[in-house]
């Protein structure tokens, strides 16, 4: 695992941004793994900057997110289909045809995102975000190293720490849909990103702690292609 400590958060993504860049600028026809949340929105603006300038063109990038609330239509404001069209979508030249969100709607037979991943030749390079209890994904503490994409149930951590984006905490869905455990190990690359003092904890766990379901994102010290790209606060427990 390679870990790469920067200051602030504007550091963590614009470095992230340079790996996506190199990368989409080797294979024009990548498959990216994409996350949500607050951690990758510098990273997104950044893409919006370098493509603005005539750096990276995404006319041929596949994309999968990696996770969406089960109840929310892709047009609600805090789904995260709808998340990846205001923050990145839009402002690129991507062919909407080419981005995945799970469906959280019509939630039968979930693993079918895995089977349609894998036709698209894999993800040869997976955006992660982190938890504060250490989830992947939505893979919350306890899940199933083997996992695929699957509904979930979140934890009353988690739809805490999300009730800040929505109106109140009664809004925040309990379930989602997310890809598994063993979904995101099948990335060829993974690069993860961290930032704040909220994630130290995590973070000590990532890199120092042992393999454990109580610590999901653990799994990621047996994958052999894992960049961790975090700010000062992220990293203040090691
Ligand atoms: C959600 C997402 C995760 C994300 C996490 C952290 O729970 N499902 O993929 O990593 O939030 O979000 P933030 O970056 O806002 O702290």
């Amino acid at each position: 695992m390679k870990i790469i400590r920067l200051k602030n958060e504007e550091q963590v993504g614009l470095e992230a941004s340079k790996i996506v860049i190199n990368e989409i600028n080797k294979k024009n026809n990548i498959v990216l793994g994409l996350a949500t949340g607050s951690t990758p929105i510098p990273l997104y603006n950044n893409l919006i900057k370098f493509y603005n300038e005539g750096k990276v063109n995404f006319a041929s990038v596949k994309t999968f997110n990696l996770d969406e609330y089960k109840g929310l239509k892709p047009t609600h404001i805090q789904s995260y289909r709808y998340f990846m069209n205001e923050k990145l979508f839009k402002h690129i030249n991507i062919d909407l045809n080419n981005t995945h969100v799970p469906n959280g709607i019509d939630v039968e037979n979930p693993s079918k995102y895995d089977l349609l991943i894998n036709e698209n030749g894999g993800i040869d390079l997976q955006i992660l975000g982190l938890g504060v209890n250490g989830h992947i994904g939505f893979n919350e503490p306890n899940t199933d190293f083997n996992s695929l994409t699957s509904e979930v149930n979140l934890t009353e951590s988690t739809i805490k720490a999300n009730s800040r984006l929505f109106a109140s905490i009664d809004e925040v869905p309990k379930k989602a849909i997310s890809m598994g455990l063993k979904s995101i190990m099948n990335a060829k690359k993974i690069v993860l990103l961290a930032t704040g003092k909220n994630k130290a904890k995590a973070i000590q766990q990532l890199i120092e702690g042992k393999l454990s379901v109580d610590w999901p994102c653990t799994i990621l010290q047996e994958h052999s292609n894992v960049i961790v790209i975090i700010d000062e606060q992220a990293a203040s427990e090691l």
